[in-house]
């Protein structure tokens, strides 16, 4: 008998979702209607052994009591805000992420959104595209990167990333987190709000969670300043998006360029409706390339637990 596994999410890599299949018996939430999912779900949790979810989805308390015999939650992505840690940890039920796998193209994609705020892409998009460049509207210059600081609030292998292809673009670096990162060249600020001050663009990379909620406060924004630009690959829950549509708004903050929100798949209007601000649908790590590497690696984990041998991403 194959070990019976929840998908909360399918991986778009068809070889990865044909491994899961071959391996394991798969209960696939995602495939269920809304409002058919308790009823579908009570008749399959009594067997279930695994579960297979995303960064953004995790695994809340409620979900976890209602299965009674699991061993293992896979996340298919490296943030694990989402899963309700004090509940598996108290299980024994491990869990594991998918680490270094995304880091580049998260990194890839916390520049272009730098660099899509720096020179305006979406506005010279529309001034293509609405006939404004052949009716002769003027386009006001946009700002070089070059010698300009780049801070970053989290140095772990994704802030790290960052700096380095921030570095490529002739910016200076500077980091924040709270244990200093050894052997590294990038000067460490003393605090966030440091960082924050010194910086013309702060790229959020810290992980999500109780500890990191809402650091990027009005505050934070204030010293970022009305030529600063915040740029957020990480959590939505970092930055208190009221206080970001306000500052936004009247200028205490220049930009922001975000691919994270508080509340996904939903935007609040006050920040859709602004010039300022560059926003992706949380696209860090979709590249083919990439969700095909995570799932293996949510695969491998899998097998590995079932099998018997050591996890290969283990969360502590
Ligand atoms: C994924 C993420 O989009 O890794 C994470 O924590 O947020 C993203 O890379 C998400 O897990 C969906 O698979």
């Amino acid at each position: 008998m194959k070990p019976e596994i929840l998908v909360l999410a399918a991986s778009p890599s068809a070889a990865v979702m044909a491994r899961l299949e071959q391996a394991f018996q798969c209960h696939h939430l995602w495939r269920q209607p809304c409002e058919a999912q308790p009823e579908w779900l009570a008749g399959v949790a009594p067997g279930i052994r695994g579960v297979l979810t995303t960064g953004a989805i995790g695994i809340g308390p409620a979900l976890l009591e209602q299965l009674p015999r699991l061993e293992i939650v896979a996340v298919n992505g490296i943030g694990v805000d989402a899963v309700a840690l004090d509940a598996t940890r108290a299980r024994g039920i491990f869990v594991t992420n998918t680490p270094g796998v995304l880091t580049d193209d998260v990194a890839d994609l916390a520049l272009t959104l730098l660099l899509s705020a720096a020179r305006r892409l979406p506005a010279l998009d529309r001034h293509v595209r609405s006939g404004a460049w052949e009716r002769g509207v003027p386009l006001a210059p946009t700002r070089a990167l070059r010698g300009k600081v780049c801070g970053v609030f989290g140095f772990g292998r994704i802030g790290q990333a960052v700096a380095a292809r921030a570095a490529a673009f002739g910016m200076r670096t500077r980091y924040f987190q709270p244990r200093a990162v050894d052997g590294v060249a990038v000067v460490r600020c003393a605090s966030l709000l440091e960082l924050a001050r010194a910086s013309d663009y702060l790229v959020v990379c810290a992980p999500g969670g109780a500890a990191t909620r809402h650091a990027i406060d009005a505050e934070v924004m204030a010293a970022l300043g009305a030529e600063g630009t915040l740029v957020n690959v990480s959590r939505g829950s970092l930055v208190d998006q009221e206080a970001l549509a306000a500052a936004l708004r009247d200028g205490t903050l220049g930009m922001a360029a975000l691919d994270v929100f508080d509340n996904e798949p939903h935007v609040p209007a006050a920040l859709r409706e602004l010039e300022n601000v560059v926003l992706t649908p949380h696209v860090g790590s979709l590249t083919v390339e990439t969700r095909h590497a995570m799932g293996q690696l949510v695969v491998d984990n899998l097998v590995a637990h079932f099998g018997g041998q050591p996890l290969l991403t283990p969360v502590p």
